[in-house]
């Protein structure tokens, strides 16, 4: 018994939860998962998978992506740059409504399925639908030699290394990691992107991890955030373009770990039914970086203002104008729009986190949850 105590200690790596070790083993997880396939200098990007099979990629009518959970919301994320910088037409699909919808399927499809354990049941299922109506199907997986990794035709491993709690959180922002990658190698094979353009996204992928280090530097000024809103019943998480799936990701992972009810949703979709719910009770998320859509956000959270809700601003390194009207205002590095939910992510998992251990739940393995779904 305490011999296993000590193993599970030695495990965690002197945190508290595996979470939080994982959390924090984000900016090497990222930079292992760009490393030998990002030659910054050169300006090359090599990912075998993708290389072997580049005509596929380069002649499909549309991407399609499935996943479940936290791996469908990299999808979603996934399908603003595949479309915005390499300019191939994507839908992302929860695996278990597209395994049984009979959906259109051709030769001319490939499908990206994103797993971090590799086991999911929907998403094996939706390969094998996939397969079997011709289409390419490529893998993203964390897990090495996963039942996923090995049904699709070719795949990008993630090397987040093991993820053990069961809210996931480094493996999502390696997913992205990769999933850029391959949409900045298309881009440029297709000749959508500029050369500058190109290197300069290589060049901020590459200050990536140093960047969310610096973001989970916020840690104490989190927990003093999480410390007034732990009691809260309800939370909404706003986010627009990049990070309306951010928005998801972080009312997920709180919904997860601490039951407390949340809710993301695209910022300009509040005025279609979240603002009814709005008063002085309740805590708002909004994510608010200076790129993309920066005036649009402001003016939701002023209508969120008026109605008294508490605005927690998810914020760009020196914003003044958000900080104005929030009631707290977390700052995150600057970088590219494209590459802002891998820094956006971070201040939200750390807010959950420490909600859930304020509240005393079991954060690395929440109630009725499982770190991988292998049944139906
Ligand atoms: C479960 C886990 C989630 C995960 C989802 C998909 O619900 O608790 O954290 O996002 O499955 O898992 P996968 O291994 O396919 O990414």
């Amino acid at each position: 018994q305490e011999l296993q105590m000590n193993l599970e200690q030695i495990e965690k790596g002197g945190y508290d939860h595996f979470m939080l070790k994982e959390i924090h083993e984000q900016p090497s997880a990222i930079r292992d998962t760009y490393r030998g396939r990002m030659l910054v200098k050169e300006g090359i990007i090599r990912m075998a998978g993708v290389d072997d099979n580049i005509e596929k990629f380069i002649n499909a009518n549309r991407i399609i992506i499935v996943a479940c959970g936290t791996s469908w919301h990299a999808g979603l994320v996934a399908e603003y740059i595949f479309e915005d910088i390499a300019r191939i037409p994507v839908e992302v699909e929860y695996a278990s409504e597209f395994r049984y919808r009979n959906p259109v399927i051709t030769n001319k499809d490939v499908v990206i399925a994103i797993s971090q354990s590799g086991e999911t049941a929907d998403t094996l299922a939706a390969i094998k639908l996939a397969k079997a109506n011709g289409a390419f199907v490529f893998g993203v997986c964390n897990v090495v030699g996963s039942s996923i990794a090995r049904e699709t035709h070719a795949g990008a491993y993630t090397h987040a290394g093991p993820e053990i709690g069961v809210a996931s959180t480094k493996a999502f922002t390696t997913q992205i990691t990769v999933l850029t990658l391959i949409a900045l190698k298309l881009a440029k094979v297709k000749g959508e992107i500029s050369n500058s353009n190109y290197r300069y996204h290589l060049q901020e992928l590459e200050l990536i991890p140093e960047k969310v280090q610096k973001a989970l530097e916020s840690d104490e000024h989190i927990k003093t955030v999480a410390n007034i809103y732990k009691n809260a019943r309800n939370c909404l998480y706003l986010g627009r373009g990049y990070n309306f799936p951010v928005a998801l990701e972080g009312a997920l992972k709180l919904k997860e770990i601490s039951y407390i009810h949340a809710e993301g949703y695209p910022a300009a979709e509040m005025k279609h039914g979240p603002i009814a719910l709005i008063d002085e009770n309740m805590p708002i998320v909004v994510i608010a970086t200076k790129k993309g859509h920066y005036e649009k956000v402001v003016s939701n959270i002023e209508e969120i203002k008026a109605r008294q809700g508490k605005i927690i601003g998810i914020v760009t390194e020196g914003d003044t104008n958000v900080k104005r009207l929030a009631d707290h205002v977390i700052e995150v590095p600057e970088t590219l729009e494209s590459l802002s939910p891998l820094l956006t992510t971070i201040p939200l998992q750390l807010l959950s986190y420490h909600i859930a251990v304020m509240l005393d739940k079991n954060v690395d393995q929440p109630r009725n949850l499982a770190k991988s779904v292998t049944v139906e």
